[in-house]
């Protein structure tokens, strides 16, 4: 019997059958790691659950994957190159982690010659960059960066107009450095968004706009095409995905926003989830075991999404982050080798901020016919100096809706019952700080890493983000010709 026959044999328990057959559930399934806990008792793992997936990880050859990946071997066997983030942090192979080191020299000379004003008086920064050159700096700078008053940063993804707009409109021209991310410097939203802040400059009276440009990118000779003076591009390794990317250059806007120290210590968190990982048992291990939670769920009870809330507004950015990471990792429908995938991929991944989620949301999750496992987040430290009373409630209402998913409500009125029995797992933080915050996302980088390996699958490519693009580059270079007649039609009616 295969270890997933094993898997699939083990009989469905409710969660109130586990916590009464297992006294010993929380000291196996609530784990403090790296400044937070890790509570995954309210799902349905059981001990033989638990036991079965670890055989399916070694079936799998799962410890080879994840020593591949460290050891910087070609992970990313569909474009033929090692998946590298890992290095960045000083987790890698020795080579590997020494160019990243120097890649994060530079970076750091060049914040030093922006402090001494370098680039003339720089007070804004405004980084231009989509998907993981803008998610990744996104989330670092509004989790991390409300206290701090050293440059105004803003981040620019959408290509609609109205978003740079918002974005300059409290900014002087003269005092703003503008910063390229993209790892490719092909991106098509990226590099019309850079050309019209470069507009901006000039029609704001900056005589050499180039002179207040740096660029972030694993290709560095297309930047210096694009103008971008050598001198001012910070180079990244063309094997850290972009996905994958915050802890490169393209973490610049939090290491020139926070200042150096802060970003070192989320590189530092990070490296402690990646020794974790590596070094952890199985059955201890905080990625595996959320991995086998989500790979339970989606393979096992058909659950279609999972949820994720943040109980903390420093975090309310997390969701869309996860979005990328995991459906751009994960959303794939055939294994390594090319053949087609026995079961579902990856979870469908959303969620929002609590409480707010819970009063819209929350209704289909406590009584709704899907399965949501849902993953809640806070923290035990308030971002804020206002009356406790706040952080309190946040808190209690965190915990209030885990226990009530577990726990349901029996009632002779069909619409006032809940079924009960719905999983959850809380990550709970002491306090949101940078080395916190590096871990966690390290753990999210190898849960996904985890799921992919367990299921065979290669979580470093997207080919599924390339038809769209071609197309939309067609509809511009040859016309509408060739496209059914309800894209003509909405073509034709919004450019005549
Ligand atoms: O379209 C998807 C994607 O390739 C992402 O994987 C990537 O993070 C994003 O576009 C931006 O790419 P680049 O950094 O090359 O501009």
């Amino acid at each position: 019997m295969s270890a997933w026959d094993d898997i699939k044999a083990v009989p469905n328990t409710t969660l109130a059958e586990l916590f009464a057959a297992e006294p010993d559930r929380l000291d196996r399934l609530v784990i403090d790691e790296a400044g937070m806990r890790f509570d995954f008792s309210k799902t349905h793992l059981s001990s033989a659950l638990v036991e079965a997936f670890v055989k399916f990880a070694d079936e799998t050859g799962f410890a080879a994957q994840r020593k591949a990946l460290f050891a910087g071997e070609p992970v990313n066997n569909t474009e033929g190159r090692a998946a590298e983030h890992p290095a960045e942090r000083g987790e890698g192979n020795a080579e590997s982690v020494s160019r990243a080191k120097g890649f994060h020299a530079r970076t750091r000379a060049l914040i030093d010659a922006i402090e001494a004003e370098a680039l003339g008086p720089v007070r804004h920064v405004l980084h231009v960059g989509i998907g993981g050159s803008a998610l990744g700096p996104d989330l670092l700078m509004d989790a991390l960066g409300r206290e701090s008053d050293r440059y105004d940063v803003a981040i620019v993804s959408n290509i609609d107009g109205v978003a740079l707009e918002e974005a300059w409109a409290d900014f002087d021209p003269a005092a703003t450095l503008l910063v390229i991310a993209s790892k490719t410097f092909t991106t098509t939203e990226t590099m019309l968004n850079a050309a019209s802040v470069i507009n901006w400059m000039v029609e704001g009276g900056v005589a050499d706009p180039y002179g207040q440009i740096i660029a972030l990118t694993a290709a560095p000779d297309k930047a210096m095409e694009w103008g971008v003076d050598e001198t001012r591009i910070l180079p990244f390794s063309e094997s850290v995905g972009g996905r994958y990317s915050l802890w490169s250059s393209i973490g610049f806007p939090a290491a020139i926003g926070l200042g150096w120290e802060a970003f070192e210590q989320l590189l530092e968190g990070a490296a402690a989830m990646d020794r974790h990982f590596r070094l952890a048992e199985p059955a201890k291990n905080l990625p595996l075991l959320a991995a086998f939670v989500d790979l339970y769920y989606a393979r096992v009870r058909g659950a279609e999404t999972r949820a994720v809330f943040a109980y903390d507004e420093r975090l309310r950015l997390l969701p869309s982050y996860l979005q990328q990471l995991e459906m751009e990792s994960n959303g794939k429908s055939v294994t390594r080798d090319g053949q087609p995938l026995d079961g579902v991929s990856s979870p469908i991944t959303w969620g929002g901020v609590g409480t707010d989620a819970q009063h819209a949301v929350f209704q289909l999750l406590h009584q709704g016919t899907h399965l949501v496992p849902v993953e809640f987040l806070a923290s035990i430290e308030p971002g804020h100096a206002l009356d406790e009373a706040h952080h309190r409630t946040l808190l209690v209402n965190c915990f209030a809706q885990g226990a009530a998913l577990m726990a349901g409500k029996a009632s002779d009125d069909g619409a006032r019952s809940y079924p009960g029995d719905r999983p959850s797992t809380t990550i709970l933080l002491d306090r949101i700080d940078p080395a916190r915050l590096g871990a966690l996302l390290a753990f999210y980088e190898h849960r996904t890493f985890a799921v992919a390996a367990l299921i065979g699958i290669n979580p470093f490519d997207q080919f599924g983000v390339e038809l769209g693009k071609a197309i939309a580059k067609s509809i511009e270079t040859e016309g509408t010709d060739k496209f059914d007649a309800s894209t003509r039609a909405l073509i034709e009616k919004a450019f005549g």
